[in-house]
């Protein structure tokens, strides 16, 4: 990779970021477009993010993915914000634009019915009920996702009872709130069962919730993609249901954040995700 007078930024800012698999992601892509452009991870403490956004406007950056723990502090330092980073509440994506102010938006969403699309192409998010298991951030834009896509019903199953029915709440009737073990109303004639809670960073032997329950045309997701093969995916597997993982959404909200950055659609032909699962069997 070659850095000229007139390469363009870009990165993704997080506290820890050293697990991150999006610039393995945006350089590939960046090289198979023959951009002069750069992608690199910031490792920000949490008391400087916004010192650090503020320093970076009307310079070089063009835009930078946020992970963990800033999401929501993205969105609130931003002049604009897209619609569904308004509805998902957080934003994973900052442009800066040229005048120096900064523009929130959230492709997580669409990262989720992407690996959907690829992994379960005959999934439709109209077609009936989705549960979402954890109420917390990811919850919160996956529900969001899902009913801009039309899904007539989210059920958020959560271990507090009470932050499940704080997002129905929010996002209005066609959102019911379920505590974690109450499984037979929950997933009941469900499409799909989509893992949103960070149990598998703690415990990743942990058994979340049975499945059993869900119908057998039911796909399995988890937004979790470290192990690839989470347990939650392994139980429905086992049960004989089909399955998207997290990658999957990793990529797919990678896309669009790269087509804001620097103006193109990321290449089709190049396999990332294979690049991307190199990089998880590397040890760093
Ligand atoms: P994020 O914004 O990444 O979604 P979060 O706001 O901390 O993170 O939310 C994490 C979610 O995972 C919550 O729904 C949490 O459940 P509680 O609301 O009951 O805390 C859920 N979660 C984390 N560890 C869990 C575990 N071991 N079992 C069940 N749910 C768990």
């Amino acid at each position: 990779m070659k850095i000229t007078g007139r390469t363009r930024l870009a990165g993704v800012v997080g506290h820890p970021v050293t697990q991150s698999l999006s610039p393995i992601l945006h350089n590939a892509w960046l090289e198979a477009a023959g951009l002069d452009g750069v992608y690199v991870p910031f490792s920000v403490n949490p008391d400087r993010f916004r010192g650090f956004l503020d320093s970076l406007r009307g310079s070089s950056v063009v835009g930078l993915n946020v992970t963990v723990p800033f999401k929501q502090l993205a969105l609130a330092a931003a002049e604009q914000a897209t619609p569904r980073a308004l509805a998902a509440q957080a934003a994973n994506v900052i442009v800066f634009q040229e005048d120096g102010t900064l523009l929130a938006d959230n492709t997580d969403g669409e990262g989720l019915l992407w690996a959907f699309e690829t992994q379960a192409p005959d999934f439709d998010p109209a077609a009936g009920p989705v549960a979402i298991i954890g109420a917390g951030g990811g919850a919160m834009g996956a529900a969001a996702a899902l009913l801009a896509a039309g899904c007539p019903e989210v059920r958020v199953l959560n271990r507090t009872v009470s932050r499940a029915q704080a997002l129905a709440d929010q996002l209005g009737r066609q959102v019911r709130a379920h505590d974690l073990s109450e499984t037979g109303p929950g997933l009941a004639d469900v499409i799909a069962v989509i893992n949103a809670t960070s149990a598998g960073l703690s415990d990743p032997s942990a058994q979340l919730v049975s499945l059993e329950a869900s119908p057998e045309c039911a796909v399995i997701m988890d937004m979790t993609y470290k192990p690839l093969r989470t347990n939650f995916l392994m139980q429905g597997e086992a049960l004989g249901r089909r399955t998207v993982d997290g990658l999957g959404m990793l990529i797919g909200q990678a896309r669009p954040a790269f087509e804001a950055f620097f103006g193109q659609t990321p290449s089709d032909q190049l396999n990332v995700r294979a690049l991307a699962l190199d990089a998880m069997e590397t040890p760093s």
